[in-house]
This record gives C-alpha cells, structure tokens and sequence, in this order.
C-alpha cells in the first residue's frame, strides 16, 4: 500500500504523508511515544533514543544524526535517524526507524529509508549499515530490511548476550 493511500473519511487517513528533516525541541516526547509504542525497545535503549534527539537539539548537524519525521494529519507517525559514520569516507549508519503500530504496513517505513537514503545520497553516502538482533522477535525487523533492500553483511553471535546475536544489514547506493 502506498503512505498516502485515502481509506476513509477519517481527516488522518485522508491527508498525504509527508516528511520533514527538521527537529523540534517537540520531536523529543514524539520520539519516546513512537519507539516505547512499536513494543520492540528496551527502556535503555527508548533512552537512547531519546538522547540523540536531544544531541541534535543542543549541537545540531555538529551531532552527527540527521532525523527524517513523517507525518499524517498534523501527527507524527513514525521517522528514521540515520548519520555519518565518522572514520569513514562514505558509510553511513541507520539507527532508527520506527513506525507507530496502527500505522504500520502502509508502506511509511519503506519511505522513511526511502527518504534517508536519498539524503545520504546527496551527502556523498555510498554505503548504508543497520544493525538488529538475530533473536527471533526481531525477524519482522529483518524482513523489513530485506524487503528495503538490505543485504546481511555480518553476523556477530552472542553480541548482545547469550543467544543474541547481532546481525548487520548492508545496502549500496547506486
Ligand atoms: C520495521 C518497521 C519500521 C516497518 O515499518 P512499516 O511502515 O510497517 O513498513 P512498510 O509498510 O514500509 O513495509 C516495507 C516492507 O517491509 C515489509 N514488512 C514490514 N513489516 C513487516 C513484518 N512485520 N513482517 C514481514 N515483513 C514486513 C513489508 O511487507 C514491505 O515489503 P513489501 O512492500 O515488499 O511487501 C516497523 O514495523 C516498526 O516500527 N517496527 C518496530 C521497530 C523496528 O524494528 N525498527 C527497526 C530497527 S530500529
């Protein structure tokens, strides 16, 4: 289904989907809401976040992380925070994406890599990693990243603890 697809006479299913790259002080709250909501973070890792918001809020592009927001209706429905990779020449990582559950499967977050990739793109970005656990509640998460086009690169066994491994997806930009 494409994001902005009309169901309804509902004014949230009605409206198109849009994407904006700024970030508000806002955008904080609306972060927390989406990732706790998805049900697939940990509350450590729902902080962490929450804290690259809030590097972006007090150091801007000099942060690091870039955020792509998409919105439906005057609401958040889910973003991606993607950046560069420091030591290398044109790799960038993925660190987020998160789609609130009711709207997910309408095609958002195949649009938000969509979108962050083609910002990568402009910024000279050649390759994009994301990493997820190899743990069995995470196979929709990899689906998803196959689906966008991702390719497993690496596979790290027990990295996150006993039977969790980390699993590293890899896409080339053409
Ligand atoms: C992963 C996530 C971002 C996908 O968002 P979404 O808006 O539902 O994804 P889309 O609708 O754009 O789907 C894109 C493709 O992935 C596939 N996909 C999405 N969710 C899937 C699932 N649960 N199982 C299998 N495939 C799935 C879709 O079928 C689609 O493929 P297709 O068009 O070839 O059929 C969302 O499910 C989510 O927020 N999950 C929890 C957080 C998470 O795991 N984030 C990624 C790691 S940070």
């Amino acid at each position: 289904m494409d994001a902005g697809n009309t169901m309804s006479a509902n004014p949230i299913m009605i409206s198109p989907t849009t994407f904006r790259s700024g970030v508000r002080a806002e955008d904080r709250e609306l972060v927390r809401q989406i990732v706790s909501a998805t049900g697939y973070f940990s509350p450590s890792e729902i902080a962490v976040a929450v804290e690259l918001v809030d590097e972006f809020l007090v150091k801007g592009a000099a942060s690091g992380y870039q955020f792509i927001f998409a919105e439906r209706g005057g609401r958040t429905l889910g973003y991606a925070c993607f950046g560069h990779i420091a030591v290398t020449t044109h790799s960038f990582d993925l660190y987020w994406v998160a789609v609130r559950p009711e709207f997910q499967k309408e095609g958002i977050g195949r649009a938000l890599v969509r979108q962050a990739e083609a910002a990568i793109a402009s910024q000279g970005g050649k390759r994009v990693y994301a990493e997820t656990s190899s743990r069995e509640q995470y196979g929709p998460t990899r689906a998803f990243y196959e689906r966008c086009g991702y390719k497993v690169d690496a596979v790290q066994d027990e990295f996150y603890g006993p039977g969790d491994g980390k699993v590293v997806y890899a896409k080339v930009l053409s």
